[in-house]
């Protein structure tokens, strides 16, 4: 009997968790980037879709074919449809992190080969051991942080010498008025003046730096296309609000892309 009573608090305990009501679940998923991943169709809200993510795929398989073995780190995964069309292109073990946990939820309960976490890019040597990855990209993630140099050192701790770095992202000759993105935050493009020194700096050697930004017009004009032939659709899904804010920002950034004050760019870098 007395050994009975020392089991009742563990039980009642016990009981409490398994009865206590859940919370309701509550996105706090961005409703814009939710929007642009929809229009998109896959869970990607970077420029150009699969088209870019395919340049890539191409150059590593042809020049760098040894990566596919190796560990690779998506760095600002969002939704992760990205790492997962790594994975499904023959890349082996890709780790992915986002800042936000919101997205790092969303992707780890659709995305079960991907090994998903919620790490900011300035901290992530403190997740990785040194030397571990042998491939590196991020794709439309540098123009939301505005301490490039700090991330990019970074990034360059987990890297094994050789490491190859893709970064896809806007990018500015001067830097002009500040844009915002779609979560409202300013954007701070690749300087393409700074870049290799920003990039030498944190102890990666450039090897090819290519222009997208007449790309990047005929994608955000097709976007745009999309956004009109999709739009009942949409709003079935979306508030008005989040519609007009989503439309805006990318009618801004297209009428950038054409005068030419935004541009896209493509760099490949090596570790040193
Ligand atoms: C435009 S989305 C691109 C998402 C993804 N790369 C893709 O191609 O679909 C930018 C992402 O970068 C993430 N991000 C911004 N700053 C970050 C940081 N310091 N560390 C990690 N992720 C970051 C944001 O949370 C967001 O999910």
């Amino acid at each position: 009997m007395k050994k009975l009573l020392y089991v009742v608090p563990f039980l009642l305990i016990g009981g409490y968790f398994l009865l206590k009501p859940s919370k309701p679940f509550v996105s706090k998923l961005n409703q814009a980037r939710l929007m642009l991943s929809e229009l998109r169709g896959g869970d990607f809200t970077h420029a150009g879709d699969k088209e870019a993510v395919d340049m890539v795929i191409t150059k590593i398989k042809q020049e760098f074919p040894e990566i596919l073995k190796g560990n690779c780190l998506d760095v600002g995964c969002g939704f992760g449809g990205t790492a997962d069309y790594f994975v499904k292109n023959g890349f082996k073990h890709v780790w992915a992190i986002d800042i936000d946990p919101a997205v790092i939820n969303y992707a780890k309960s659709k995305y079960k080969q991907v090994q998903f976490s919620s790490v900011d890019a300035a901290s992530v040597s403190l997740k990785f051991d040194r030397d571990f990855f042998s491939f590196i990209y991020l794709f439309n993630v540098l123009y939301a942080i505005e301490d490039k140099v700090t991330v990019l050192r970074q990034l360059a701790r987990v890297s094994k010498p050789g490491t190859i770095l893709m970064i896809f992202d806007y990018s500015v000759e001067e830097t002009t008025e500040p844009l915002l993105d779609l979560a409202g935050k300013p954007m701070c493009p690749i300087q393409t003046k700074k870049i290799k020194q920003q990039l030498y700096e944190s102890g990666w050697e450039v090897l090819e730096v290519r222009d997208l930004s007449e790309t990047f017009v005929v994608w955000y004009e097709q976007l745009l296309q999309k956004l009109e032939n999709k739009k009942k659709e949409i709003t079935g899904h979306f508030l008005e609000k989040d519609i007009a804010k989503f439309s805006a920002t990318y009618i801004h950034i297209l009428h950038q892309l054409h005068n030419k004050t935004l541009g896209g760019v493509l760099i490949y870098a090596k570790r040193i």
